[in-house]
This record gives C-alpha cells, sequence and structure tokens, in this order.
C-alpha cells in the first residue's frame, strides 16, 4: 500500500463546480473553461501514488497547480471529483474531530506564504503544533529551540514575524514542521524565499535528516536543481494536467514533452546520472586501457567527471563491497552527455 494514493482528482474553482465537470472531462482546455464557464480547472485527472519514506518532488510552472494539489492531501482543499486516500484512509471520510486529529498528527505543512501567527514570538510559533498535543510548556521550548538552532535561527526566538526577513520567516515556518515530528511533511515551496547559500544549506540538512527519519515528504519547487536534488520522484504539473512522474534521470533523460524538455533543457546531466546508470555491464567484458579510476556505483558522475576527460581514463565501477559491476569510458561519456 502506498503512503498516500491521489485517484482521478478534478478541482475546479468557481460558482458550480460540478456544471463544468463533463466540459472538462471531455478535454476541454483550461482557457476554453475559463472562457465559456468562468470557472478555473485547478486540477484536471491527476493520479499518483507516493511511497513511505520517499521525497516526492512536485514542480511546474506558476498557475499549474500545485498548491492545489498539495492542500488537497490534509484536505485545506476538497476535491470537485476523486479520492485522495492517506495510508489506506480516504480523508473525505474524516469527520470533523478525525480531521483535527489527523492534521495534528499525521501531516505537518509548511505553507508558500510563510502562514505564521503574527502575534506569537519565533519561539510560540514553532511549538504551537506541540501546543496543540498539550505537551507541556517546557518540553515544547526544549524542542522548539532545538529546531530553532536546526535552521539557523538562535537568538531570535522572542521576536515576532514582522520583525524577521522573508527568509528567515520561511524557516521559522520549516522549525515548526520539524518540531510536530509528523511523518508527512508537506513542503510549498519551502525555500524559495531564501538566498541561495541558505537555501542549499537548507537542501543539505533536509536530505540529512530525511536519510536518518525517512519521513514521506511532498515537496513543491519551481527549481528544477532543487527538484534534482531532493526528489527520489518528480511529477510535472501543466495547467492542471499531470503530465510526468519519474526519478530525476527519467524527468532528464526521457522527458514526455516539450513542456518537460523545456525544462530540462539546461540541465547539467552530470548532476543526476550516477556511475550505476551509464556504466556498461561488467558482463560484457573489461575494456582495456592502463590509466583507471575506481568508482563507486552511487556517485554521480559530475563528482568524477573532471578525473576521466583529460586523461582518457578507464572507470571500474564498484559496489560497496568492492566488487566490479561495470565500466565507463569515452564511449559510454559520449552516449549519457551528448543530447540526442
Ligand atoms: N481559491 C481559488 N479560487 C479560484 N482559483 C484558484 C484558487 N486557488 C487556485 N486557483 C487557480 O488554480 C490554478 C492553480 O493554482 P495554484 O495556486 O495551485 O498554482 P501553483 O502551481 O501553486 O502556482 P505558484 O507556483 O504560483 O504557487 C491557478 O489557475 C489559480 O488561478
Ligand atoms: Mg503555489
Amino acid at each position: 500500500m502506498s503512503k498516500i494514493e491521489i485517484n482521478n482528482i478534478y478541482k475546479i474553482f468557481g460558482n458550480k463546480p460540478q456544471s463544468v465537470m463533463q466540459m472538462v472531462k471531455d478535454g476541454a482546455t483550461k482557457e476554453e473553461v475559463l472562457e465559456k464557464t468562468g470557472h478555473t480547472v485547478g486540477l484536471d485527472n491527476v493520479s499518483l501514488k507516493i511511497e513511505e519514506g520517499e521525497t516526492f518532488v512536485c514542480m511546474g510552472l506558476s498557475g499549474s497547480g500545485k498548491s492545489t494539489l498539495i492542500r488537497h492531501l490534509n484536505r485545506l482543499i476538497e476535491p470537485t471529483s476523486g479520492e485522495i486516500l492517506v495510508e489506506g484512509t480516504n480523508v473525505m471520510s474524516l469527520n470533523k474531530q478525525e480531521l483535527i486529529e489527523f492534521r495534528r498528527h499525521k501531516m505537518s505543512m509548511v505553507f508558500q506564504r510563510f502562514g505564521l501567527f503574527p502575534h506569537k514570538t519565533v519561539i510560540q510559533n514553532v511549538g504551537y503544533g506541540l501546543e496543540m498535543r498539550n505537551i507541556t510548556q517546557e518540553e515544547r521550548n526544549k524542542i522548539a529551540m532545538e529546531k530553532i538552532e536546526a535552521v539557523g535561527l538562535s537568538g531570535f526566538e522572542n521576536q515576532y514575524p514582522n520583525q524577521l526577513s522573508g527568509g528567515m520567516q520561511q524557516r521559522v515556518g520549516l522549525a515548526r514542521a520539524l518540531a510536530t515530528d509528523s511523518d508527512i511533511m508537506l513542503m510549498d515551496e519551502a525555500f524559495s524565499a531564501l538566498d541561495p547559500l541558505i537555501r542549499s544549506d537548507m537542501q543539505k540538512q533536509l536530505i540529512s535528516l530525511q536519510s536518518e527519519l525517512k519521513k514521506t515528504i511532498v515537496f513543491i519547487t519551481h527549481d528544477l536543481d532543487e527538484s534534482l536534488r531532493l526528489g527520489n520522484h518528480i511529477a510535472i504539473l501543466n495547467a492542471g494536467k499531470l503530465v510526468q512522474v519519474g526519478t530525476p534521470v527519467d524527468i532528464v533523460m526521457n522527458p514526455a514533452d516539450d513542456y518537460v524538455a523545456a525544462f530540462v533543457k539546461d540541465v547539467n546531466r552530470a548532476k543526476v546520472l550516477k556511475a550505476k546508470v551509464i556504466m556498461t555491464d561488467a558482463k560484457e567484458g573489461q575494456p582495456s586501457g592502463e590509466n583507471r579510476l575506481k568508482v563507486h556505483e552511487d556517485e554521480f558522475l559530475e563528482e568524477f567527471l573532471p578525473k576521466i576527460v583529460l586523461n582518457d581514463v578507464v572507470v571500474d565501477v564498484v559496489d560497496s563491497a568492492g566488487h566490479i559491476k561495470g565500466y565507463i569510458t569515452n564511449k559510454e561519456l559520449q552516449s549519457s552527455l551528448v543530447k540526442s
């Protein structure tokens, strides 16, 4: 069973969403629907599975439906049609009390526009989810301070949100989500307001946190590099439609259409290709060559490429036990790095 399963979700914004469902199902575009009926298609027949412990990234241009999608998962938005299952439970079947419990314990969310309480201090904001769970103030403050430190905001705990920059407020939102320690984290452009150095730092922190805690993370971003770095799978939305879901390598090497191709056209492929993806299997025979370099199968091409291109080196790709799994020569480099 998948951790999260979305089946055939449609979301139409407007006064009479049901009245335009048939038109959308018959294939009318978002523009046509808006022009003829004044309704906006938020999501158009989206189905997805998200597995436990993975970081699932959702990407797409502004207005493509990313926030709408993520907000269905904790039912901040209700679908016009379709179902959302979390650990097999249909979130639409939860009554009011169950929904409150579900939001408190199952999921935390980092909002695109921070969503902080203006009249609470940083430490109160970060501890808010814990307060809702009736955890004592002392315990709450202890956990909150840990998370404040983790996001690099020590010293600001008694300030109010309007005393902080946008990037700092975003980090408060992140600390708040971390503090609740729920097993699903929804992150809507969680790093987008940060400047590049802090952003890359937060990405690293998230990756290392994730390698220990194995949370299920749904992460929205505009940024291809960020999605390639963080995502186990990446889903790409265009005008409410899901156009591709795949691993970073799938997306970069086999974009499903021109829209996805435009996203990946300038990407540095060496950043997403691991040695094991491009090697020729050891069974095919060992290529000869004096100059050899041993590389772990999970190493990204970017890391060892500079050592091999100039010196015509043959790469021996090994697993963790040191056994040779395959080889990389100029031939493999050509076919993986040169765009067809
Ligand atoms: N409450 C609403 N009422 C009407 N239309 C809405 C509402 N929320 C979203 N929409 C529309 O649904 C579409 C998807 O919006 P959404 O906010 O999900 O986009 P997004 O991909 O998150 O964009 P961004 O990258 O700018 O955050 C847009 O066309 C938007 O105009
Ligand atoms: Mg959004």
